[in-house]
């Protein structure tokens, strides 16, 4: 089944053919399954725009959708994630769009013969919001080659990080990262570190990234002021970058701790139009998914 579980499976080419079919969408072509298609979603963890975009997406395509909902669920009772896909798939759906805390959850799943897709796994992958920062990116710039894009702050927690260094290290942007050393993880290996005043002046676009509290075993000795004074975009910082770059943010937003809340939707920030995009790009990946 052609599902969707990470970037690395992607060529570049079908990348490509990803972000066409979702330009097309945007700018409103159709396409509807041939046959009566249900799609569910599983979301057992918390999501605003990745979960109503898929349902907008689904919606817009003709689908129907079965929603999951996990406390009135089979699971409650014990039921694992394998059964309750098997189940789903057994009694007709033709998709499943899944959300989990647990890393690679889609490897247990490898025996359903259904297309599954993933919105988001652990502090692992997130393919749908880098599909859909590549899209902005392509809209703003038309290219990916020579790019210097500085993803900041919490990057190994961050699924969206892994997702988008490397596809955009394939796609040809130079990715550098910055944010506190310690939550750099495994991505000093193959990233050159930078301060955040170096981003703000020199990179085509700031991506950053949520601090992501519930991950942190330390809450408490968090400071949000010193993070947003250290690593933040602040209003100073964002009057050094050049004219014609950009800021980035999966969102949801801590405003005032990743990026001063005045600069959320300042003309630079992106941030609506990453939201925004990701209908379009559930469109493509759905319709790759279902057509298969
Ligand atoms: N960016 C993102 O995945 O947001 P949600 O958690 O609201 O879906």
């Amino acid at each position: 089944p052609v599902g969707l579980h990470t970037m690395s499976e992607l060529s570049v080419r079908d990348v490509q053919q990803l972000l066409d079919q979702a330009e097309a969408f945007s700018k409103g072509d159709k396409w509807k399954p041939k046959t009566q298609s249900f799609v569910a979603n599983l979301f057992f963890e918390a999501s605003t725009r990745t979960r109503f975009s898929f349902e907008i997406a689904e919606r817009k395509l003709g689908l129907e959708i079965l929603q999951f909902d996990g406390d009135h669920s089979s699971i409650k009772k014990g039921e694992s994630l394998y059964d309750t896909a098997r189940t789903l798939e057994s009694i007709g759906a033709d998709a499943l769009v899944i959300r989990h805390s647990q890393d690679a959850f889609f490897n247990e799943l490898k025996n359903i013969s259904i297309p599954i897709i993933n919105a988001g796994d652990g502090c692992g992958n997130h393919p749908t919001q880098s599909l859909l920062d590549l899209l902005t990116i392509k809209q703003e710039f038309g290219l990916f080659q020579g790019l210097a894009v500085t993803i900041v702050g919490d990057l190994h927690h961050s699924r969206v990080a892994r997702s988008n260094a490397d596809i955009l290290t394939r796609l040809g942007a130079i990715v550098t990262i910055a944010g506190p050393r310690e939550w750099m993880g495994d991505f000093h290996q193959s990233y050159r570190y930078i301060s955040i005043d170096e981003a703000a002046r020199h990179a085509d676009i700031v991506m950053l990234l949520r601090v992501q509290h519930e991950r942190h075993s330390q809450r408490d000795s968090f400071s949000k002021e010193m993070y947003h004074q250290s690593y933040g975009l602040t209003r100073e910082r964002e009057a050094l970058m050049p004219r014609s770059s950009i800021i980035m943010h999966p969102a949801p937003v801590n405003r005032d701790v990743e990026i001063a809340s005045e600069l959320v939707e300042c003309a630079r920030s992106r941030i609506y139009k990453q939201s925004a995009n990701g209908v379009a790009v559930r469109m493509a990946v759905l319709k790759k998914a279902l057509e298969a």
